[in-house]
């Protein structure tokens, strides 16, 4: 199995133009799900105890399977949170993978993780908060969310009183999912703030008036959202620190969608006060075009993060001893063994500069305002708010909730686009509209067009 032979050479080279094929091409087919016995029926056993060969396993991936999968970086996928990563990322994304270096610890990957604490400086720079902070990659906005809540809580339960209480945090109702999942994880109480639009501080203290005196004192953090997935809506962070501060709360903002926008200058003031937060999610999956998965979370002490995930064990001392200094990625999330995926986003910044990552944003925002000023010139189509960061919900007057599906299933079998419904709150309920979500910066006018011409 690791012998270098032949075979191996020639599956090199296959799995080598096939990447080159699929990073330089720049409408992928939209492929979409099938049964999993249609594929079984297609591919055959393919774990077996003699194997099927490289050469054979990699065909059946090529024709077959990644058929049935849809590339995120399609120009018209505008569905959930698509993304787009950069043809240098995703080279480097290979490196990182040929390059075989253990990601926890300084001592065995200094070289990588300097370049992840590069990338890592111009994130914490973008936040504008103060000196000290830092931050590490994690998998993913889930894994950053739930590394946030470990710190706060394990901060809030140092105090011997809190020790045997089960913590509470506040959040909104349009908080992304992964608050609550992670709430769960930690057996956290979560509690909501009913918005119909951002999360205010007016909004904030009223549900803290409301709460009786026990709950208050279980409460150890707030999560505001700096950029909702489903609306790009960034909650009044300002104000929400303020409160955070009074009564010492811990302030995590989920900007897991929506700081890619703080390299934006047209939208930067709408994140007015993440400064002040104690910890913050950012995506680069998301709007920093790496290649998944790669999402980061930043502390404002990040000595409150090392208490609270740095693990102890009789094989890792050496880890600690002052021959092996230096920044240990481990000590500041909940994953020990851990791959650089940092690194593709570190390779994208070196070789574009950080200038094209700001016209690459800008360029997703422009493309919100111009899909919603061509939802506004057709009179079968209605915005329900102005478009915010990347997203624009709107509505085809009319059309019932099994329309709007319709339109996804129709839209993607003829291989036109991924386009998906979503919600939205209103008096009678909640009603299904249509969304769009921009990330990647090939989608064209023409793109938005093409789809917005299926409604009619
Ligand atoms: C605001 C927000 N937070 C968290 C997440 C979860 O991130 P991930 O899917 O990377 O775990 C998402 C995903 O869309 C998100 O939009």
């Amino acid at each position: 199995m690791h012998n270098v032979d032949i075979e191996l050479v020639e599956m090199t080279l296959d799995v080598m133009k096939y990447a080159i094929h699929r990073i330089t091409n720049e409408s992928p087919e939209l492929g979409s799900p099938r049964k999993e016995e249609e594929l079984k029926k297609q591919v055959g056993e393919t774990i077996t105890p003699s194997g099927i060969g490289g050469e054979n396993a990699f065909h059946l991936f090529r024709d077959v399977l990644v058929k049935a999968t849809v590339p995120i970086d399609h120009p018209r996928h505008l569905a959930f949170v698509p993304a787009a990563p950069t043809r240098a990322a995703i080279m480097f994304d290979l490196v990182t993978s040929a390059s075989s270096i253990h990601g926890a610890y300084w001592m065995e990957g200094a070289g990588g993780i300097f370049c992840e604490n590069e990338a890592m400086r111009w994130l914490v720079e973008l936040t504008g908060m103060p000196e000290n902070a830092f931050g590490v990659f994690t998998s993913g906005g889930s894994a950053a969310n739930l590394s946030a809540m470990v710190t706060a809580r394990e901060y809030w339960r140092k105090t011997k009183e809190n020790q045997n209480k089960k913590g509470c945090l506040i959040t909104s109702v349009g908080a992304h999912s992964s608050i609550k999942a992670m709430a769960k994880v930690i057996d956290a109480d979560v509690l909501l703030v009913e918005t119909d639009d951002l999360m205010n501080a007016e909004a904030l203290q009223g549900k803290i008036d409301s709460l009786d005196k026990g709950t208050m004192e279980r409460v150890f953090a707030v999560v505001a959202t700096g950029g909702t997935t489903n609306a790009g809506i960034v909650d009044d962070l300002n104000g929400i620190a303020k409160i955070c501060k009074e009564l010492k709360l811990w302030f995590h903002v989920d900007a897991a969608y929506g700081g890619g926008a703080l390299a934006a200058d047209s939208v930067r003031h709408l994140f007015n006060g993440i400064e002040k937060a104690d910890s913050i999610t950012i995506d680069p999956h998301k709007w920093l075009f790496s290649p998944y998965d790669c999402g980061a979370i930043i502390y404002k002490d990040p000595e409150l993060a090392k208490t609270a995930h740095s693990q102890e064990g009789s094989y890792l001392d050496i880890i600690k001893d002052p021959g092996a200094h230096g920044f240990n990625p481990a000590d500041y999330q909940i994953q020990l063994t851990r791959r650089l995926r940092g690194l593709p986003l570190w390779f994208s910044l070196a070789t574009h500069g950080t200038d094209k990552y700001k016209w690459a944003v800008e360029r997703g925002i422009e493309l919100a305002n111009l899909a919603g000023e061509l939802i506004s010139s057709r009179p079968e189509l209605e915005l329900i708010r102005p478009p915010s960061l990347s997203c624009v919900l709107f509505r085809r007057k009319g059309w019932s909730a099994n329309e709007y599906n319709n339109w996804t299933y129709t839209n993607h079998r003829e291989g036109i686009a991924l386009v998906t419904p979503s919600k939205w709150k209103t008096k009678e309920g909640f009603e299904t509209v249509a969304r769009f979500c921009f990330i990647n910066p090939d989608t064209t006018g023409e793109d938005i067009k093409v789809i917005l011409d299926t409604m009619k």
